[in-house]
């Protein structure tokens, strides 16, 4: 397949909510947090804007990969929302770090950086690009009721970055979408107009946890087996499943069923809460950083979100 991944990065608020601060404000726990979820602290934009956030990361990423910002031909940032609807978070970058090339959001939500790797292979096979900026980005916690305790206590801030260019790394890839409006929503605010009435929808992240939780659970086990046989790749080759950090009870049956050893399970919920789209490439570059994986591993990474989508990949970094 198409691309090979030359750097990563990322970037995260300076303020850590931990458990038992949201505890002062809705009815929870520690306890509870970490039993249900695995999250002990997450980060949260007090004043960082994602434009910002974003930019961190690809300096970062584009600095690992040893590029100018000049080099690149095309910017994808995976986002639900950017600072503005108008420009684009994926404009605003490409500004900021002084690109000279096209940029563009895609929106699906927590599997949006799965989608991003997807397009990137097809713009790359294509031959029509060869240098592409990746980037997952989310404020989640603009998104949050916080008297909700059902959902205020899940999610945290980030972007994690990387620079993909033509080779071999990527082995498989596959995206799914199932329209959905009822299990993970999230509605628009509009401006009123003189001629017609605006749809009123709850601005609110608002989630059915326990019917997404079987969803993701599926899936995951689902796509994990599809990209791994694409790829032609046993659990033994793989040095790290990468899964969406939506919920270390998720990934912990998906490991068993699927038969990984605690040691191939990338695990970064703890610190981060769920970023959605920026969950996996914020932990791939820590991964990286840290020494846990390095040029030659392979990795899956897994991710499913609202939409319904989903998204997972085989990659020989
Ligand atoms: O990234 C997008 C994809 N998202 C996901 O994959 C999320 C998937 N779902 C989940 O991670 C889990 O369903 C949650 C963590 C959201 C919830 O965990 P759960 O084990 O499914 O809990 P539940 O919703 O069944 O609630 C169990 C109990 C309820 O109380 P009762 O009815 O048993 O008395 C809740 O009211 O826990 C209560 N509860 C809480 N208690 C303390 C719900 N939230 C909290 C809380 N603190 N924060």
């Amino acid at each position: 397949m198409s691309f090979q991944i030359v750097g990563t990065g990322r970037a995260h608020p300076e303020f850590v909510l931990n458990n038992d601060m949201l505890s002062q404000i809705v009815d929870t726990s520690d306890e509870w947090i970490v039993a249900r979820t695995g999250i002990n602290t997450r980060y949260v934009s007090t004043h960082e804007t994602i434009t910002e956030l974003s930019v961190k990361a690809a300096d970062n990423a584009l600095s690992k990969a040893g590029i100018g910002a000049k080099d690149l031909d095309l910017i994808l940032c995976a986002t639900m929302k950017g600072d503005y609807a108008c420009p684009s978070l994926a404009c605003l970058v490409q500004k900021e770090i002084g690109a000279d090339c096209p940029a563009v959001d895609l929106n699906a939500a927590c599997s949006g950086f799965l989608y991003a790797l997807d397009q990137a292979d097809a713009y790359i096979a294509s031959g029509k690009v060869e240098t592409v900026l990746i980037i997952g980005a989310e404020l989640m916690t603009r998104h949050l009721d916080w008297t909700d305790r059902s959902t205020c206590v899940l999610f945290g801030d980030g972007a994690g970055a990387v620079v993909v260019r033509k080779g071999h790394g990527l082995k498989s890839i596959k995206i799914t979408a199932k329209g959905d409006d009822e299990l993970l929503v999230i509605g628009n605010t509009f401006c009123p107009s003189p001629y017609g009435k605006q749809p009123k929808l709850d601005p609110h992240f608002r989630m059915k946890g326990g019917e997404v939780f079987k969803f993701a659970v599926t899936s995951v086990l689902r796509d994990v087996k599809d990209v791994m046989k694409m790829a032609g790749v046993e659990v033994k080759d793989v040095k790290m499943l990468i899964p969406h950090q939506a919920n270390q009870r998720v990934f912990q049956v998906a490991k068993e069923k699927l038969g990984f050893s605690d040691e191939q399970l990338a695990m970064g919920i703890d610190h981060y809460g769920n970023t959605s789209s920026a969950s996996i490439p914020l932990l791939l570059d820590e991964l990286i950083e840290e020494g846990k994986l390095k040029p030659g591993d392979i990795i899956v990474m897994s991710a499913f979100g609202g939409g319904l989508t989903t998204g997972a990949c085989v990659i020989e970094l």
